[in-house]
């Protein structure tokens, strides 16, 4: 069972406070030192294809690695929505992820407009066809209605849409979107979700640490 906290553009809490926790932590770029330094498993929230290059605003995975950064996210919802990632660039970043050397929690999600036309699957299909199975590959399910909104995904759908996930790639799936203290226990308990990708509920060190405590309860 993997939880990791995202805390997207946020300053998040003290890492201090998170010191011996069983989580990854995504925090920004200028508080990645503060978690390696606080000894957490710290991911960055993206990274570049090129080991360097005139790539102004993105970051490479040997820069990363050099600092204690041991993965990054690549294709939230959010850099697909606002900042034009696409299928193909999420690969692209994948794979010299992967290749560097780092681990990798690759996100992938319908949204409203594209559950609502019954296209979940052919979308879920499309996004996973660009992806390889690789030891240090996780997905994250992470349907954009639920992102920020608090809608979550029931425990049904989400065990639908990961048992669709692995049925096409063969990799732990964590859900995310809207997972709290008082509902990580219904959708953790489902067979195939195998840990939790928390953004809101990450951004204070109680509730991270609450859904931590239930994740560890659960058999996996
Ligand atoms: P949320 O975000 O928990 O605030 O819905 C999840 C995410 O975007 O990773």
């Amino acid at each position: 069972m993997l939880i990791a906290g995202n805390w997207k553009m946020f300053r998040g809490p003290d890492p201090a406070a998170l010191v011996g926790l069983d989580a990854v932590i995504c925090p920004s770029y200028t508080r990645l030192r503060d978690c390696v330094e606080a000894g957490l498993t710290t991911f960055a929230q993206n990274v570049h294809w090129e080991w360097e290059g005139a790539y102004t605003g993105e970051i490479a995975a040997p820069l990363l690695l050099e600092l204690g950064v041991v993965g990054s996210l690549v294709g939230h919802s959010e850099r697909r929505q606002y900042f034009g990632e696409t299928d193909e660039t999420v690969a692209k970043r994948v794979r010299a992820a992967l290749d560097a050397g780092l681990r990798v929690i690759a996100c992938v999600g319908e949204t409203q407009h594209e559950r609502e036309g019954g296209e979940t699957e052919e979308v879920l299909r499309r996004q996973l066809a660009v992806l390889e199975p690789h030891p240090e590959l996780v997905l994250a399910y992470e349907p954009v209605w639920a992102i920020g909104t608090g809608r979550t995904a029931t425990p049904e759908m989400a065990q639908e849409a990961h048992a669709f996930i692995k049925s096409q790639l063969d990799a732990p799936v964590l859900y995310g979107g809207s997972v709290k203290p008082d509902n990580a226990a219904a959708l953790l308990s489902q067979p195939d979700v195998d840990g939790a990708l928390v953004g809101g509920a990450s951004l204070e060190a109680g509730s991270l640490k609450a859904i931590c405590e239930t994740a560890a309860r659960i058999p996996s």
